[in-house]
């Protein structure tokens, strides 16, 4: 068949781009492009080779699998192959469907013959590695490579501490163990913060950093790193007859002390197929790692026997991918927004994407400095990522791509919302209004605030409403909302006489609350839920609070010299008084000393770390936080090796996750007011 011009000029850059690619990717570390987008331009080629075979050119980089080994590490001929697996290309249900069937056919089973058992798994988003084991101690790590030569990487994975150096019990003489070695995503963000505090090389995804950190030259800085491992797999075996299926073979693994997922599951046919891919899919935010699918696996060895290879892919394991974390888009502008405090924080207006499940127009670039260090502009193709509950983010700039019309960026020296100057605050490195609450944004925000669910909890005062009470002038503090009227409220657009009855109905009920939740309320720069609940407690009066000076804030336990002086500025400034006056004149009010109780402080509660998750039977959230505070205990946003107990209501997530992985202890609603009664009854 002819070639047509058009299809063999375009083979020819498709097979030039990657070829970059591969170059960036595995001799610099640094890779340009997404994998979805690297994986497009590959199929593409792919696809061109195919339909015309005349395209197809040794130097072709679809003929060959993974990466060339880096010339500076020593290479191994892996003993058994490394294989890679066959992708569906239908991501949605077709694709467990056709490998069903295929295996099916492939085993000549009829219609009416039982469902084949699968042994379905995660595909991790790591880095494939052999580990080889002789008489039990592991004796040679290597990278995939190519599938038949890897690199030499032993130094640095023996300091992989998930990775046994001896394996426990009787070991076989050679067990070559498959994996991958990954990095957890809350290792990843720490890694990537104390490497921008210290102006190190940003990663641009946990799987890149641990590459760069398996294949470097120095184990010294490999240990440094938190790396993990998974085996899902093994090579070459002498002295050990493998188990008759692939889920009892994991089970060895595991005994023999190797990590293995506990996310997997023996499946049968095509529906217990999906029903893992599903399950999977709804959790996979929730896992503490990054996977890009599942993996299903013919769980019978002798099947896979007879099931056999395709050129290098084996007939009986197939990869079903997820949505992609990692997608190329434009960015289309940027814009500044103000917050609360008067931090302006530029955001990228991006073509919208689908990424991580989601479709995705904005990201934050937190502040100049951050689109400083990643070099964009405005028109720049950008990778963006999303992983996990973590927000978008713009992790690379496609700069060796740039056309000549993309424009730079620069803080404005006015603030965009009222035309303050702009101050730029170098300890914090961000730029602030100096506008204050004459700062329609800050005025919006600090309402907002005020009248969220932690603070105040006014229902029904949202985004809208509080953009018209500001624009129209009719409301400048927290003060002035406790002074709307019903004409006014129903005179507002989209306001009917019920909503505005409903609000007003909403800020009567708002105006008994706690002392911590007002001091919440009120904004102070620094001060937080948890720092506002050690205040109240420790002040136990507004007044008291009103006349501490600096050195009797820092009397407060987790009070330090920043937040005392914020709260101490915040005080002394009469606006601030004012507006405080106006509100409690306006009816605002608390019980005060009522945090003080004796027991609280010795109560069982005391000096523990409690964290809340997901639909409790009876309470909500805030009222369990309140009651774990009376009875002296802390509540905190985020689980650690510090939380004492995680309450887990239903549909609690990944909170419930890390606890499990932390081994902090989980209690439900009953077990957590059992802990707090002898805490509280000696008051009630
Ligand atoms: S099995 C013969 N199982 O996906 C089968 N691979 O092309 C060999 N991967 O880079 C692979 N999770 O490192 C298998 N549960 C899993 C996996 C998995 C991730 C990776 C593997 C390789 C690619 C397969």
């Amino acid at each position: 068949m002819d070639v047509p011009p058009t299809a063999a000029a375009r083979a020819a850059a498709l097979r030039c781009e990657i070829a970059a690619h591969d170059y960036a990717y595995y001799v610099l570390a640094a890779p340009t492009v997404p994998d979805a987008e690297y994986d497009r331009l590959f199929r593409e080629l792919q696809a061109l080779e195919a339909e015309y075979p005349a395209l197809q050119t040794p130097d072709s980089p679809t003929r060959r699998v993974g990466g060339a080994p880096r010339s500076d590490l020593p290479a191994v001929r892996h003993a058994v192959p490394m294989l890679s697996i066959r992708t569906e290309t239908d991501a949605g249900p077709g694709g467990a469907t056709a490998f069903d069937l295929r295996v099916r056919r492939e085993l000549k089973l009829a219609a009416d013959d039982p469902p084949v058992e699968y042994n379905a798994e995660l595909k991790f988003d790591g880095i494939a590695m052999s580990l080889r084991y002789e008489a039990g101690v592991l004796a040679r790590a290597a990278t995939r490579g190519d599938g038949e030569v890897g690199e030499d990487v032993t130094p640095n994975v023996r300091t992989i501490r998930a990775i046994p150096l001896r394996l426990l019990g009787a070991a076989p003489a050679v067990l070559e163990v498959r994996g991958e070695v990954f990095m957890r995503r809350d290792e990843f963000e720490r890694l990537n913060e104390r490497q921008r505090a210290e102006g190190g090389k940003v990663f641009v995804n946990p799987r890149n950093a641990t590459a760069g950190f398996v294949r470097q030259l120095d184990p010294r800085v490999t240990a440094m790193r938190p790396l993990s491992f998974f085996a899902y797999g093994v090579g070459e075996v002498a002295g050990w007859v493998l188990p008759g299926s692939q889920s009892e073979l994991l089970d060895a693994l595991a005994a023999w002390g190797l990590p293995v997922s506990a996310e997997r599951a023996v499946v049968r046919g095509a529906d217990g197929l999906l029903a893992f891919h599903a399950r999977v899919a709804g959790r996979r935010d929730a896992l503490p790692f990054d996977i890009d699918g599942v993996v299903y696996k013919v769980d019978s060895i002798a099947l896979q026997e007879r099931l056999g290879f395709v050129t290098r892919e084996p007939r009986w394991a197939c990869a079903h991918k997820f949505p992609a974390q990692e997608e190329l888009t434009t960015v289309e502008g940027i814009e500044v927004q103000v917050g609360r405090t008067g931090k302006l924080t530029p955001v990228a207006r991006l073509a919208p994407v689908f990424v991580g499940g989601v479709t995705v127009s904005n990201a934050t670039l937190h502040n100049e400095d951050f689109v400083r260090s990643l070099d964009l502009r405005i028109g720049d193709r950008v990778t963006v990522r999303r992983a996990g509950d973590v927000i978008p983010q713009i992790v690379a700039v496609q700069s060796h791509a740039r056309s000549a019309d993309v424009t730079p960026f620069a803080m404005p020296l006015h603030c965009p919302a009222c035309g303050s100057r702009v101050l730029r605050d170098e300890a914090e490195k961000d730029h602030r209004c100096t506008g204050g609450l004459f700062c329609p944004a800050q005025r919006k925000q600090a309402l907002l605030h005020f009248a969220g669910r932690r603070a105040m909890d006014i229902e029904g005062l949202g985004d809208k409403l509080v953009d018209a009470l500001v624009e129209q002038s009719l409301v400048h503090t927290p003060a002035d909302l406790f002074k709307l009227g019903l004409g006014t409220l129903a005179n507002l657009p989209r306001m009917a006489g019920k909503s505005a009855a409903n609000l007003l109905a909403a800020l009567d009920k708002a105006r008994s609350t706690t002392l911590a939740r007002f001091i919440y309320a009120l904004g102070i720069r620094h001060v937080g839920e948890s720092t506002a609940r050690d205040l109240a407690r420790h002040f136990a009066s507004l007044d008291a609070l009103l006349a501490a000076d600096e050195a009797e804030l820092q009397a407060v336990p987790d009070v330090g010299p920043v937040v005392a002086q914020s709260v101490a500025r915040f005080c002394a400034e009469p606006h601030n008084r004012e507006v405080i006056a106006q509100l409690r004149a306006a009816g605002v009010s608390w019980t005060e000393g009522e945090a003080l109780r004796p027991t609280a402080a010795a109560g069982p509660a005391a000096g523990r770390t409690f964290v809340l998750t997901g639909t409790l039977p009876t309470l909500t959230r805030e009222r369990a936080a309140e009651m774990i505070v009376a009875a002296g205990g802390k509540v905190s946003a985020a689980v650690s090796k510090k939380t004492d107990y995680v309450v887990a209501g239903t549909e609690a997530g990944g909170k419930l996750d890390r606890a499990q992985a932390l081994g902090v202890a989980v209690i439900d609603e009953a077990a957590l007011r059992r802990l707090l009664e002898t805490a509280t009854s000696p008051d009630n």
